[in-house]
C-alpha cells in the first residue's frame, strides 16, 4: 500500500507551518503531490517555504497569515481557504506555544497564552473544518498534534501540559460527535523532537540528561512522525478514529 499516493490531490491545511513539525508536514504532503495550505502568523516564512512546496512537486499552495489564537483571525482565513481551491480534506492542527516555568512563579497571562494557542486554536479551526464537510455532505481527516505531555506531566510546564491533556481529551471527543458524518480525528503525541521551540534546550545539562530518560536515548526527527501521519491522513486508517498515538522513542514507558 502506498500511502504517499494516497494523499496525491488531497487538500491539507497545516497550522504553524513556519517552523518545526509543521514545516516538516507541509514538505511530506507536498512530495506526496497533496495540495497544500500553510498557515501561521509569520508569512515571510511561509511566502519561502511556498516556493519549495511547488518545486517538491505540490500542484497548488496557499499562504495563509492565521493566528489560530483569534477567532476573527481564523474566520477569514477559513473564508480565503472557500474562496480559492475547494475543499480541504485533511486539517492538521500543529501551532503550539509551550511557555516555561514553575506554576507558583507564572503570570497569569502565560497560562492564558498557552491555552489560547494550544487548546483554542485547536477547537476554533476544528469546529470550522467540520462544520463545512458537514455542510458538503462529506467526510474529512484531523489531525491534532497534542504531545507526551498529554498523557503524563513534568514541572515546570504545567500550562502546556494542561492544553496538551485537553488536545487528547478533545481529538477523542471530536472523534465521538463527529464519526457519524465520515468525519475522523486522532491524534499525533511527539516526544522530545528538536525544533524551534525545544533547541536551546537540548545543550544545556538539563536537557542532556532528559535524553538520557529516553529508553532510545537520542532526540526523535521530524520526519519519524512521517508514517503514522500519511495513516491518519488517508483512506488507509478509514477506521481509525479518536486514537492518541505517541511517536516517542519510548518515552512514556520510561521505568518509574
Ligand atoms: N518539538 C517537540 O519536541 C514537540 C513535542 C511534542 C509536541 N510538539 C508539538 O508540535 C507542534 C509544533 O511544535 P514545534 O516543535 O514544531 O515548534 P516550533 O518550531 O516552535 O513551531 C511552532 C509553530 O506554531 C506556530 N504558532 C505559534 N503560535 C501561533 C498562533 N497563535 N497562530 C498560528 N500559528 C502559531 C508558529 O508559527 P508563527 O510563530 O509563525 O505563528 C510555528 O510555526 C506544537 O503543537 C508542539 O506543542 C512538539
Amino acid at each position: 500500500m502506498d500511502l504517499g499516493a494516497m494523499l496525491a490531490g488531497k487538500r491539507v491545511l497545516v497550522t504553524g507551518a513556519s517552523s518545526g513539525l509543521g514545516d516538516n508536514f507541509a514538505r511530506l504532503a507536498a512530495g506526496c503531490k497533496a495540495k497544500v495550505v500553510i498557515a501561521a502568523r509569520r508569512k515571510d516564512r511561509l511566502d519561502a517555504l511556498a516556493e519549495q512546496l511547488h518545486d517538491l512537486g505540490s500542484p497548488q499552495v496557499t499562504v495563509l497569515e492565521m493566528d489560530v489564537a483569534s477567532e476573527a483571525s481564523v474566520d477569514a482565513a477559513f473564508g480565503a481557504i472557500d474562496a480559492s481551491g475547494g475543499p480541504l480534506d485533511v486539517v492538521v492542527n500543529n501551532a503550539g506555544v509551550a511557555g516555561d516555568g514553575l506554576a507558583l512563579e507564572l503570570p497569569t497571562e502565560t497560562f492564558d497564552a498557552v491555552l489560547d494557542v494550544n487548546v483554542r486554536g485547536v477547537w476554533l479551526v476544528s469546529v470550522r473544518a467540520a462544520r463545512r464537510w458537514k455542510w458538503l455532505g462529506r467526510g474529512g481527516s484531523i489531525i491534532n498534534i497534542a504531545s507526551i505531555q498529554g498523557e503524563r506531566v513534568m514541572a515546570g510546564i504545567t500550562p502546556y501540559s494542561a492544553s496538551k491533556a485537553a488536545v487528547v481529551h478533545m481529538t477523542k471527543s471530536f472523534a465521538l460527535e463527529w464519526a457519524r458524518h465520515g468525519i475522523r480525528v486522532n491524534a499525533i503525541e511527539p516526544g522530545y523532537i528538536g525544533t524551534e521551540m525545544t533547541e536551546a534546550m537540548w545543550e544545556t545539562d538539563y536537557g542532556k540528561a532528559l535524553i538520557k530518560r529516553i529508553p532510545m536515548r537520542r532526540l526523535g526527527r521530524p520526519e519519524e512522525l512521517d508514517g503514522l501521519f500519511l495513516l491518519m491522513a488517508t483512506e488507509a486508517g478509514s477506521w481509525m478514529t479518536g486514537a492518541c498515538v505517541p511517536v516517542d522513542g519510548g518515552h512514556l514507558c520510561s521505568s518509574l
